[in-house]
């Protein structure tokens, strides 16, 4: 417990169903949520539109922690401004993901989110959603996750939840650019992709997020985590 607040990290690859389950568990919990990939995403958007080349480190890594931009779910539906404006659509191009997988990899950027992504964790509990979220930003949590699935799962459900948007891209290019986008996260010197030692390794290559999610409510009811106690 990290003070008086519950915290459950599930972490992975992009199109793991982390997202989902995410969701999903902090629903059932009636906890706080962070997507601290949207965060990342955010200060992707705000660089972009300052013009902040992607060298400048310094400025970059400024911008990041004084970016005015707020993160919330309503009603299960991400919300997220950027100055005041609402940015939640931007923010889930396949072009932010690979501009905040770029940015992630700035030292100084991962450090100017930490006091954000802490920030989150208020009572009675919080389900955190990332890449290190288990392993550097809550390193204490009671209950830790590692979702993966197969690559060609990952870029299938991916293109079916862009096609859903009506966006039309190929299967190809998209496997391509999680291949990469995998390689960027989980190769960077700072905080890599990797499951915490103490995580439980789920393989959801077969799984439905409610299968994965059924896997996991075992694990917090073993950890004294439940409904009644949130
Ligand atoms: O989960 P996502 O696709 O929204 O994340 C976008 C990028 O942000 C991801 O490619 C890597 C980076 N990220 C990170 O480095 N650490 C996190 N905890 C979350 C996301």
């Amino acid at each position: 417990m990290t003070g008086d607040v519950f915290i459950v990290t599930i972490d992975g690859p992009s199109g793991s169903g982390k997202g989902t389950v995410s969701r999903a568990l902090a629903d059932h919990l009636s906890w706080h949520l962070l997507d601290s990939g949207a965060l990342y995403r955010l200060a992707a958007l705000a660089a972009e539109r300052r013009r902040i080349p992607h060298a400048d480190a310094t400025a970059l890594a400024s911008l990041a922690a004084t970016m005015n931009a707020s993160l919330s779910f309503r009603n299960g539906v991400e919300w997220a401004t950027l100055d005041g404006d609402d940015v939640s659509d931007a923010l889930r191009s396949e072009r932010c993901g690979e501009l905040a997988s770029r940015i992630a990899a700035v030292p100084g950027v991962r450090h100017a989110l930490l006091d954000r992504q802490r920030a989150f964790a208020r009572p009675p509990g919080l389900v955190a959603d990332g890449r290190d979220m288990g392993t550097v930003v809550f390193p204490a949590a009671q209950v830790k996750v590692f979702l993966t699935a197969s690559s060609e799962e990952r870029a299938l459900r991916r293109h079916k939840q862009l096609k859903e948007k009506g966006i039309d891209v190929s299967l190809r290019s998209l496997s391509e650019d999680i291949g990469q986008r995998d390689e960027r996260d989980a190769g960077r010197r700072l905080s890599p992709l990797r499951a915490a030692n103490d995580a439980q390794v789920i393989d959801s290559t077969r799984l439905s997020p409610e299968e994965v999610t059924a896997r996991i409510l075992p694990l917090l009811e073993a950890a004294g985590i439940g409904p009644n106690r949130a």
